[in-house]
């Protein structure tokens, strides 16, 4: 019988992704995959520490598998990803969890099978974390579990050092992969029937400035676009700072790429702005979202706000209320502060109460979700085009988004996932929408 495997993944797509390219280390070793942790002979955590509470998450299930440990002590256990890559975090997992039999970092991903080996062959616990950024690997094929969506690297690392984020301590300077190799993995997936192309890396905007030959995202993206056959392109995510008229006018080029762009703004307030270390103003991003609005009017925006940033005023909150009204955003990630060590502002003074920071959120919150709300309304009547993506066995309906993410739920009489289809959209409940399948 062949061994089982179990994933547990938290945080971003990037980190999705990377559990892909995990699953297929680990099916190239001869495992399957389960469910069910009782049944697993590998565990492995692909964690995330972006906030603190990603991180308590992880803690709380990790320390929940002592007890099965005892009781199957042939039972590997992994650790890897984001919070194992944290300076001094492999001790604090040592200390707190004694039994965890393997630890990796993100920059040595591709090591998994060899520390796996490793591992069988002693009772030592390995632990194995590259402090800097080697060349990019090319060779894990990811096992995929999101069809008809497929998500493609095109770049790692951040150069960033937005003064509250952990992510270039942890994953390192940007490194850009050769448009020849994204290529390639882009008209395979095609060929093997993805419909959903999207591409990842922490800001795309600066793909092959590492590399500077003068091929920009830009040229990617429409080299990208250009490669036939009927899929929908995404990218994720753009910095307000590079994000720039060359890429919209690859949009307009291309009927391809989706009307949607993430365009993380953080704050509406330029004096958290400036503080955040994001090295633009609320005017530009304004400016920019104007521009692409001018260009393509259908264009809708989402975004990332964190609330409570050190020394975060009310005037300041209510610039980023301000903001999201003016945008109107088609939906937003809305996050509280977390400090996280090593990082500039978790150094600086005037950190913001709780109860401040709660009321914040929720009444941001609360103001995302009118807008999202109404947005949902007025596609009552209309018909838009869906991507099918799965069946919902609760709601005995398929599921799938439109160009802008909307989620859209129908009935079928036969397996429409991985098809296009136009939903007759007729009734819109918060932000999903429901509607009759119809042929156009
Ligand atoms: N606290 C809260 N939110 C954060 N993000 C990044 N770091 C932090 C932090 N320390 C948010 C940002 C980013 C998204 C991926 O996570 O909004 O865009
Ligand atoms: Fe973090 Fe800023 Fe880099 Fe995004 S751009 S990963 S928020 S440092």
């Amino acid at each position: 019988m062949k061994q089982k495997y179990h994933i547990v993944t938290y945080g971003c797509q990037m980190n999705v992704h990377e559990s892909e390219k995990i699953a297929g280390i680990l099916r190239g070793m001869g495992y399957e995959e389960t469910n069910a942790t009782e049944l697993a002979d590998i565990i492995v955590f692909n964690t995330c520490c972006i906030r603190e509470n990603a991180e308590n998450h992880a803690f709380g299930n990790i320390g929940a598998l002592k007890k099965l440990k005892k009781q199957k002590p042939s039972l590997i256990i992994a650790v890897g990803g984001c919070m194992t890559q944290e300076k001094g975090k492999t001790d604090v997992l040592k200390a707190k969890f004694p039994f965890i039999d393997i630890m990796f970092g993100t920059l040595n991903l591709e090591e998994l099978e060899s520390l796996i080996l490793q591992k069988r062959a002693q009772k030592k616990r390995v632990v194995s974390i590259r402090e800097k950024e080697g060349e990019i690997v090319e060779t894990l094929t990811p096992y995929r579990t999101s069809y008809p969506n497929a998500w493609v690297n095109i770049m790692y690392g951040c150069n960033n050092f937005c003064s509250y984020c952990i992510v270039p301590y942890v994953r390192g300077r940007e490194r850009s992969r050769k448009k020849e190799h994204i290529l390639a993995e882009v008209k395979q997936l095609v060929k093997d029937g993805y419909k959903e192309i999207t591409l990842l890396g922490q800001n795309v905007n600066s793909y092959g400035t590492d590399v500077n030959d003068g091929y920009t995202f830009a040229n990617l993206l429409d080299d990208v676009a250009s490669i036939d056959g009927k899929f929908r392109l995404r990218f994720m995510t753009s910095h307000p700072k590079d994000f720039n008229v060359d890429v919209v006018a690859v949009m307009e080029k291309h009927r391809k790429i989706c009307r949607l762009v993430h365009l993380p703004v953080q704050s509406g307030s330029d004096d958290v702005l400036r503080a955040m270390n994001r090295r633009y103003t609320r005017e530009k991003y304004l400016d920019e979202i104007e521009m692409l609005r001018s260009r393509l009017p259908e264009t809708e925006v989402t975004t990332d706000i964190i609330v409570g940033f050190p020394n975060e005023t009310e005037e300041d909150f209510l610039d980023t209320v301000d903001l999201v009204k003016k945008v109107d955003f088609a939906s937003a990630f809305t996050f509280v502060y977390s400090k996280r060590q090593g990082t500039k502002a978790a150094e600086m003074d005037g950190q913001i109460p709780e109860d401040i920071q709660k009321d914040r959120i929720m009444r941001l919150v609360e103001l995302v979700n009118s807008l999202t709300r109404a947005k949902s309304e007025k596609y009552v009547g209309k018909t838009v085009e869906i991507l099918c993506e799965d069946y919902d066995e609760k709601k005995g309906l398929y599921l799938g988004r439109d160009e802008f993410g909307r989620m859209g739920y129908f009935q079928s009489d036969t397996n429409v996932v991985g098809e296009f289809i136009q939903l007759k959209v007729t009734k819109a409940n918060g932000i999903s929408l429901y509607g009759e399948k119809v042929e156009v």
